[in-house]
């Protein structure tokens, strides 16, 4: 139907007739002449329709924008001074000879290139929000980066082996997305929340290196970088170590960015324990572009007046921790006010501050602050020796439970880091996060969890503390994040069954429970199963980062909204009484609809 893609032609084609489809993207009267932006997948290109070329004029005095148009046409140059060098087509037109309408279009909800558009109704009409030229190229990186990924994958000896869809529950701590049987009355498969046992069981059998680029399904509470259901780069070795499966991934990041995008990211990636990580940074997924830096100062406060700090500083589970703005005494008393109102979203009651206005005075005469009077000059020196405070500067503070420091000072980091540009100026900022514990104590339930999941091995000499100490015991599981996200995780596994029933017991799971969920494991386990580790990324978060886009939903072709709704096609919705029935399952509430 068409000799060349819209966006394809050039200077060179001068002189040709050519034939192009596409969409009418505006269409634009000029005395008598006609002008449309012809659009296809490869770019836009402009169409000249002249009235003495009788039926084209005529049939393009009716085009709309979004026609679906057939032109054939002869390549000019632009006549001298409206050239356009922004676009590839812009030097030259397509005069026409023949115009055919394809299709009609109803004029369309929203203008294709308004940069403002809610996206709820982008959602709405996502197979037009698509057609815009930032979602093409969006969509066009993902297809890249995934085929990248898998080449590199494929030429490392790896082979894709897909898992099932419709399985039992998986253990990455989020809830199931269950599906009923039919066949079994009252029974539910659950949607795989990753291919973790089962990647596991292809090294039992011998496959020594599997990957799966596919989707996963978790009912959590969804955040900007958060889908219920998202892709994973999902992968598996035998006989390997963490260096093995960390060198190997990194080179698929370094070779993926090189490729797609022309980026040289550092070899190696840096690497971090996450206790200095959450020491300095609060976070186990820190932006090491930004370069303020948490200071710990909980030993400093044990013996202050000042309550609020010597609370969580006596505290064996609290935290007191200062982090410095560098010339942020200018800080107006409204912007502290925001950062405190910023910091109660992660559960902080307060944020106390001081202003450095004379360091060599240690109390009200040279640290302006509600707080210094309660203070020790002692505790006020340890302060701002640690924390290299200078005249001009401002010093936040965090004191309760850890866990509520370091989320709060940990995303106020980021947040006044890249605010007010305390960032190091780099483009992208790998690292990866390792040693992490085994578990984290669930206060709620006042047990201990895995940390990443109960198959992660532990340190070599870490077995013992299993038992005595479990939240001292270390595992050999690592994170790759990239510029403040976590894009990847993964861990070397437990492959002896006596180590995999000794963390059952640190995380409290009965014999009953363990047959229960995980006896297919545990049994394959006693089969000769391998050393073995791997790794998942998530394939959305990549690719939004190297996108530049600020939400995954932009590198989803038919995302859910923040609750879960898919807005085009109204999932989830009612379904017939019959279908119900068939599945043994009577509503609570709701009513199904009628059939
Ligand atoms: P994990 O749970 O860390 O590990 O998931 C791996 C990666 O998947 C991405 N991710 C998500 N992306 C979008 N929406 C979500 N709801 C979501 N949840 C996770 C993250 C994350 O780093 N089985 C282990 C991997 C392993 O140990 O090999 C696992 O699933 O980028
Ligand atoms: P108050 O004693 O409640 O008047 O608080 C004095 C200062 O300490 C104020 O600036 C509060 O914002 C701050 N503050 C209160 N609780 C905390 C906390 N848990 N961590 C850090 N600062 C706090």
């Amino acid at each position: 139907m068409r000799s060349h893609y819209c966006g394809a032609v050039r200077a060179e084609h001068i002189g040709q007739e050519i034939v192009l489809c596409g969409w009418a993207h505006r269409r634009r009267d000029h005395g008598g002449v006609i002008f449309i932006d012809l659009r296809d997948r490869d770019g836009l290109v402009q169409v000249v329709v002249d009235p003495d070329t009788v039926d084209a004029f005529k049939t393009a005095e009716a085009v709309r924008g979004e026609f679906v148009l057939r032109i054939r046409g002869l390549v000019r140059a632009r006549p001298a001074g409206t050239e356009n060098a922004n676009i590839g087509t812009g030097m030259i037109e397509v005069l026409t000879r023949e115009i055919e309408v394809l299709n009609a279009s109803a004029t369309p909800p929203f203008q294709l290139d308004d940069d403002n558009l809610s996206e709820n109704i982008r959602l709405q009409y996502r197979y037009l929000d698509l057609r815009r030229d930032a979602m093409q190229k969006n969509m066009m990186l993902r297809y890249r980066v995934a085929k990248l990924m898998r080449d590199y994958l494929d030429g490392s000896g790896f082979i894709e082996i897909e898992t099932p869809m419709l399985t039992r529950s998986t253990p990455e701590g989020a809830r199931d997305y269950l599906v009923p049987s039919r066949v079994h009355d009252g029974m539910f498969y659950a949607l795989p929340q990753s291919p973790q046992l089962f990647k596991q069981l292809l090294m039992v059998s011998g496959f020594e290196r599997y990957f799966q680029i596919t989707k996963c399904f978790r009912d959590e509470d969804l955040r900007a970088d958060r889908q219920p259901e998202f892709t994973q780069v999902d992968m598996e070795m035998s006989f390997v170590e963490e260096n093995d499966v960390m060198d190997l991934v990194e080179g698929m990041i370094r070779a993926t960015f090189k490729q797609a995008m022309d980026i040289d990211l550092p070899n190696p990636f840096p690497r971090m324990a996450y206790a200095e990580a959450m020491g300095r940074y609060g976070s186990d997924k820190p932006d090491m572009r930004v370069t303020l830096e948490i200071t710990e100062v909980t030993d400093a406060m044990k013996a202050v007046a000042f309550k609020v700090f010597s609370g969580p500083a006596n505290d064996a589970k609290g935290r007191v921790a200062a982090m410095r703005i560098p010339g942020g005494a200018s800080l107006t008393r409204g912007e502290i006010d925001a950062c405190t109102e910023f910091v109660k979203i992660y559960g902080a009651k307060g944020l106390a501050y001081i202003k450095v206005n004379d360091v060599t005075q240690l109390n009200e005469a040279g640290l302006q602050s509600p707080i210094v009077k309660n203070l020790s000059e002692a505790a006020l020196k340890t302060v701002m020796e640690r924390t290299g405070a200078q005249n001009g500067d401002l010093i936040f503070f965090g004191a309760d439970k850890a866990k509520v420091v370091n989320d709060a000072l940990g995303a106020l980091r980021t947040k006044i880091g890249h605010e007010k540009g305390f960032v190091d100026g780099r483009a992208w900022a790998p690292l990866w996060v390792v040693d992490f514990p085994m578990f984290e104590f669930n206060e709620d339930e006042n047990r201990w969890d895995a940390l990443h999941h109960p198959f992660t091995s532990p340190k070599d000499g870490h077995e013992e503390l299993l038992t005595s100490n479990p939240g001292a015991a270390l595992s050999k599981a690592y994170d790759m994040v990239l510029n403040g996200w976590e894009v990847g995780g993964g861990s070397i596994r437990i492959h002896r069954e006596a180590v995999q029933e000794q963390v059952f017991a640190a995380l409290n799971i009965s014999e009953e429970e363990r047959r229960n969920k995980f006896g297919f494991l545990l049994d394959a386990l006693q089969f000769g199963a391998p050393p073995h580790g791997g790794l998942a990324f998530g394939l959305d978060r990549l690719v939004t980062l190297m996108a530049g886009a600020e939400s995954i939903r932009d590198v989803i072709a038919f995302p859910k909204t923040q609750r879960a709704n898919c807005l085009m096609t109204g999932a989830p919705n009612l379904v017939d009484e019959k279908q119900l029935r068939e599945l043994h399952i009577r509503l609570r509430n709701t009513q199904p609809v009628a059939g």
